[in-house]
């Protein structure tokens, strides 16, 4: 039997279905093998209508504060918006796309196992979706931010072979170099800005997932020059909004001073 423990604070603590629903999702990624297709998750009506309201609120935010480049990316990799999708029709797409796929996880997990699953192509994606009271809030990832955030760049060669780089750097490196390394991909990966036309935008996951986050980080954060060594030695604090971001000169020179500062560790 595979329980999830949840802190007393989290919205889903005193509903049993819930947390039955994501006993049993964890369990999917517990016995799966990696071959094959991911199970279904067994969604409820009132949790799909939850992926129908975050990505309904999102999508004029997209407009407003995405990169354009990354607004290309979602319209080349769309999901459906009517339920939520199952990971293993997403992770087939993705394979098709750029060769990585997604493979399930009960939950949050640590920096180097998460970084050297993308050396081998992988994606260790969480399956639930948030608790249906609080649709504006997560006090850990879950699906709607892997999808909405991570899918449709993941299916963009560039950043599956910028992934691939974190991968195989994380797998060599020391504890010292791992948190340089986890940091770097928190802040351009997951909550990196980039210049766009003039403009601040938002490029990584972190950001396109969260109603909360997007407008704060392109308008109200404290925005810092791309510098790879300053992100390295920035901490952060994955729970809380962020107080502080970087903001790279384009998606294209993100992508190449990243690749090129990982090279360092073997990327
Ligand atoms: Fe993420």
């Amino acid at each position: 039997m595979f329980n999830v423990d949840l802190d007393p604070d989290h919205p889903g603590f005193h509903d049993r279905s819930y947390r039955a629903r994501r006993d049993q999702i964890a369990r999917i990624a517990d016995s799966y093998a990696g071959d094959g297709a991911i199970p279904d998750a067994p969604y409820t009506a009132a949790e799909h209508a939850v992926w129908r309201t975050v990505t309904t609120a999102l999508a004029p935010l997209h407009r407003r504060f995405a990169a354009r480049e990354v607004q290309a990316m979602l319209g080349r990799f769309p999901l459906a918006t009517g339920h939520i999708p199952q990971l293993a029709g997403v992770s087939a797409r993705l394979r098709a796309a750029s060769g990585m796929r997604l493979r399930p996880v009960a939950g949050l997990i640590g920096a180097r196992e998460f970084l050297a699953a993308l050396a081998a192509d992988t994606f260790l994606s969480t399956q639930y979706i948030r608790h249906a009271s609080r649709p504006w809030y997560t006090p850990e990832p879950d699906v709607i931010h892997e999808l909405v955030g991570h899918a449709a760049s993941l299916a963009d060669p560039r950043v599956a072979a910028l992934s691939r780089s974190f991968g195989r750097a994380a797998l060599r490196a020391s504890e010292a170099e791992l948190s340089a390394i986890e940091r770097v991909y928190w802040f351009t990966l997951e909550f990196g800005l980039v210049r766009d036309a003039g403009e601040v935008r938002a490029f990584g996951a972190g950001l396109l997932s969260s109603v909360e986050e997007i407008e704060r980080g392109v308008l109200h954060t404290e925005h810092r020059a791309f510098d790879l060594d300053a992100i390295a030695a920035t901490e952060y604090s994955p729970a809380d909004l962020q107080p502080q971001l970087f903001v790279a000169p384009g998606v294209e020179d993100m992508f190449n001073r990243t690749s090129e500062w990982l090279g360092r560790f073997g990327g």
